[in-house]
């Protein structure tokens, strides 16, 4: 099983074999990029106009008739170019300009527009997603305030990982109390982790070796809880992380570093080497040591083929358990971990971006993202080295690339696993060039500190488009130079967000078409969080990673902070409150779009329910619960390991009759019906929902009884979905959704994926 990081991602997807040649469709930003606060400049601000779906298939025609609504307030074309930033003309039709107050009413008052609204500033922190999510410790309008949550406090968060870097400032314990009573862990001592490394945030540590023969270990690997890899100090801190002020990396991103239950404890499995994986034997021995210890939730930002049916067991102990959903998206079928008791998370972008500007001698300029701190590099125009084919390779190498930028385009269509980045990376760096410009058909996946400046060496991922560009340009210039800036760093609704991540996972699951998977999305690309300080980590210590483990230990936060909250609930009962009130709009009231090889709008085997909103988390009104023994019953009659004799003959009955919040069929015949039940959590008992339907396409969907009175003695109420097809061809999956609304502040939404098959077709599937 791997770590399930896409920093070194980028080895995932080459060796993953899946090549696409691929065009990103978005133009060379440089007429509308907007940098940091040029807003200020204008007396104007920047409002978003929505107008709903686009009225033209050309997209010209629409940005053009959003120049037509502008100057029709405007006055002149002149205007209305000098005052818009961008056109959103694909999925939908809308806009953000510079406008006054009065040009945003009028705007608001003219036909078609639903909605315009002032463009978001927010100040750069450094963890930043928690600012996304408005999971705030200043967050006095949520439901989750310092009063009623405590940030965690002393809720006990297991992590199965890499070990920790007890030293980082994350992890002090300046004003603790001693461990909850429950708390019977362990500090487990070894080399460079003595007893004093565990403290009143780490609260326990343990590591697993036994089943590796220490011979194969790598060197630099300490058998003891220490971290010399990373990546468990950095989805520790991303979970539980202490508040830290005044942290960037390098300069970037600056501002402060915190966990979502920042008062939680942590207790520490180290089960994963950063060569021998984490092998099922000893994750199983992590779980059944974290039941044992009392931790409250489990993270594991794991991957790996096999359903791992500990986490089973953890889960009926009442432990929530949250797995990182992969990385090897886009390609459909991809998602790990997708037992129907688990949280699986899949990876977003959040409102942040961290652009460089490409100039070319011809002055022509590209922006692209990377983390560029040095003046060496930015303050001057470099030559450009290119190599094309079979060039771009490091053996080519050598010292007449210093001091100049290293541009490597294939012209033709060549398999990208014949390039080996990292090795071609670090040859540039050896020979003292100045920049790696590097073609790649979704940047998404290198944004983690790979990306970053190493010995006064940049590395710049551009998209295709932009690498043609200049490739035209070194094609027709005698003395091709250019320059790259330094990094800023971009906040808030200018920067459309979420996106879920090209690298992130999607469903269906192949071991369980039957079970909706991924489950939700959540901040999963460029994550600023803890580091081992050593030498490998360039000595900061904060670095930036992107990955599907990074999303995971942020659904591990914010259970950690429900379960402050609601003691009481199970782990069906936050996982329900977690979908059910997610978001599928981004912070430009668009729908939630996804990174691939081509952008489209999400679905839900991209992010599950949608991108996690904890406030909304914390009061969904009525929740989807699931016992223990459903759980069980499930399992074994998939196979398990336990009595079969109550599985219900009907294919993949078993499957629907989960009392899951979400609804999968993956072989609609005619007729098939889903039976659910929801309790009601809401604060007043005496509570009327209604059924909003969205049936999906090819199918029509109804619901029995289509309202759901509760009362003081009535908090559970059972409905029956019912999915008739209405078309006789087998096609793909097309998705819906049910949401049951209290006339008030509650929508409790359930995502719907559906696959038509004929009747005659023999359906391959595991499940039956
Ligand atoms: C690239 O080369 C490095 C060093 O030789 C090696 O560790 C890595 O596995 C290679 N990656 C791929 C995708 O071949
Ligand atoms: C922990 O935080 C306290 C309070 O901010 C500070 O005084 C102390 O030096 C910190 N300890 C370490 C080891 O950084
Ligand atoms: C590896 O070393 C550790 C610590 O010395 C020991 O506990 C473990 O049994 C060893 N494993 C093997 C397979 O030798
Ligand atoms: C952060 O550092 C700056 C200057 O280095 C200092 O002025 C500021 O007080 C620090 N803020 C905190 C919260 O420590
Ligand atoms: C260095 O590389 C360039 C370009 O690949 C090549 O033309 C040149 O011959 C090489 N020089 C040496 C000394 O190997
Ligand atoms: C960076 O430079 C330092 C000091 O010159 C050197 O020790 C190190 O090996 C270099 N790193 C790489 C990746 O070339
Ligand atoms: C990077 O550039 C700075 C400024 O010229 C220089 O002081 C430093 O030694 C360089 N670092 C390396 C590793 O070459
Ligand atoms: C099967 O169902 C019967 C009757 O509902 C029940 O008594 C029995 O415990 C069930 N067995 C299992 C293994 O769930």
């Amino acid at each position: 099983m791997a770590m399930a990081k896409a920093h070194g991602g980028l080895h995932a997807f080459i060796n993953g074999g899946v090549v696409v040649f691929f065009l990103l469709l978005a133009l060379p930003l440089q007429t509308s990029y907007v940098i940091g606060h040029q807003s200020q400049l204008y007396s104007k601000k920047l409002y978003i106009v929505y107008l709903g779906e686009r009225q033209h298939e050309d997209a010209d025609l629409v940005t053009a008739s959003h120049h037509e609504i502008l100057t029709s307030i405007l006055g002149s074309k002149d205007e209305t170019l000098k005052s818009i930033v961008y056109s959103y003309r694909h999925g939908f039709s809308g806009f953000s300009a510079r406008l006054t107050q009065s040009q945003a009413r009028e705007i608001a008052g003219l036909p078609g527009v639903l909605r315009v609204a002032e463009n978001q500033i927010y100040k750069t922190h450094t963890t930043r997603s928690w600012d996304f999510l408005q999971l705030g410790y200043d967050n006095k309008n949520g439901l989750i305030t310092e009063a009623n949550s405590n940030y965690g406090e002393d809720i006990i968060i297991g992590v199965i990982d890499t070990g920790i870097t007890p030293e980082s400032a994350s992890f002090n314990d300046s004003g603790y109390g001693p461990p909850p009573s429950r708390w019977k862990g362990i500090c487990q001592v070894g080399p460079s982790f003595g007893a004093n490394s565990c403290n009143r945030k780490i609260v326990g540590a343990r590591w697993y070796a036994d089943d590796i023969d220490n011979s194969t270990l790598a060197p630099t690997e300490i058998l003891s809880p220490r971290d010399t890899d990373g990546h468990g100090t950095h989805t520790a801190s991303t979970a539980g992380g202490n508040i830290v002020h005044n942290v960037s990396f390098g300069g970037i991103a600056a501002g402060t570093a915190r966990g979502g239950a920042p008062r939680a404890r942590l207790a520490i499995y180290k089960a994963c080497w950063s060569e021998a994986g984490c092998s099922e034997a000893r994750l199983l021995k992590a779980m059944d040591d974290a039941v044992h210890d009392g931790v409250d939730v489990l993270s594991l930002s794991i991957g790996g083929p096999i359903e791992n049916p500990g986490s089973l067991h953890v889960v009926a102990n009442g432990i929530p358990v949250v797995y990182a959903a992969g990385n090897d998206g886009p390609v459909a079928q991809t998602v790990e971990n997708s037992s129907p008791w688990l949280l699986t998370v899949a990876a977003a972008t959040m409102d942040r971006s961290f652009p460089v500007v490409i100039t070319l001698g011809n002055k022509e300029k590209f922006v692209a993202q990377s983390f560029v701190f040095s003046e060496e590099i930015a303050s001057q125009f470099s030559e450009i080295q290119s190599y094309t084919a079979n060039d771009c390779n490091a053996d080519q190498i050598n010292s007449t690339v210093k001091g100049k930028i290293v541009f490597c385009f294939p012209p033709l269509f060549r398999p990208s696993e014949q390039i080996n980045t990292s090795t071609f990376l670090a040859a540039v760096v050896a020979n003292g060039g100045r920049g790696l410009i590097w073609p790649l058909y979704n940047t998404d996946l290198l944004l983690g500190d790979n990306l970053a400046e190493l010995n006064n060496t940049s590395f710049v991922p551009v998209d295709y488009e932009i690498a043609y560009r200049i490739y035209q340009y070194i094609s027709n210039d005698d003395n091709p130079k250019a320059k790259i800036s330094l990094t800023r760093t971009t906040v808030g609704s200018e920067v459309s967000a979420p996106r879920v991540a090209a690298f992130s996972s999607r469903g269906p699951s192949s071991i369980y078409p039957g079970v909706l998977k991924p489950d939700i999305a959540a901040p999963g690309v460029s994550i600023l969080a803890a580091a081992p300080a050593t030498a490998s980590f360039q000595g900061i210590p904060y670095h930036f990673s992107s990955g599907t483990s990074m999303s995971c230990p942020h659904v591990t936060g914010i259970v950690a902070v429900l379960k402050s909250i609601h003691p009481q609930w199970s782990p069906a009962a936050l996982k329900s409150a977690i979908m059910t009130t997610a978001r599928t709009l981004d912070n430009n009231w668009m729908p939630i779009q996804a990174n691939g090889y081509v952008p489209k709008i999400a679905d839900p085997f991209d992010y599950g329910a949608g991108f996690v909103d904890p406030t909304k988390a914390a009061d969904p009104g009525l929740i989807y619960d699931i016992s223990a023994s459903d759980y069980l019953k499930f399992f074994n009659c998939m196979g398990g390991l336990g009595p079969r004799d109550n599985c219900t003959t009907a294919k993949g009955g078993s499957l629907a009759d989960l009392n899951l919040p979400s609804i999968a069929i993956p072989n609609l015949r005619t007729f098939r019906s889903a039976v659910r039940t929801v309790t009601n959590v809401g604060q007043l008992d005496d509570a009327v929902y209604t059924a909003f339907l969205e049936p999906p396409a090819g199918v029509e969907m109804a619901v029995e009884p289509p309202v759901l009175v509760f009362s003081k003695d009535r908090r559970v109420r059972s409905f029956k979905v019912t999915f008739k097809t209405t078309r006789k061809v087998q096609g793909d999956y097309t998705f819906g959704s049910l949401a049951w609304h209290d006339g008030g502040s509650h929508w409790v939404r359930i995502p719907i994926a559906v696959r038509i098959v004929n009747q005659d077709d023999i359906v391959y599937s595991k499940i039956s």
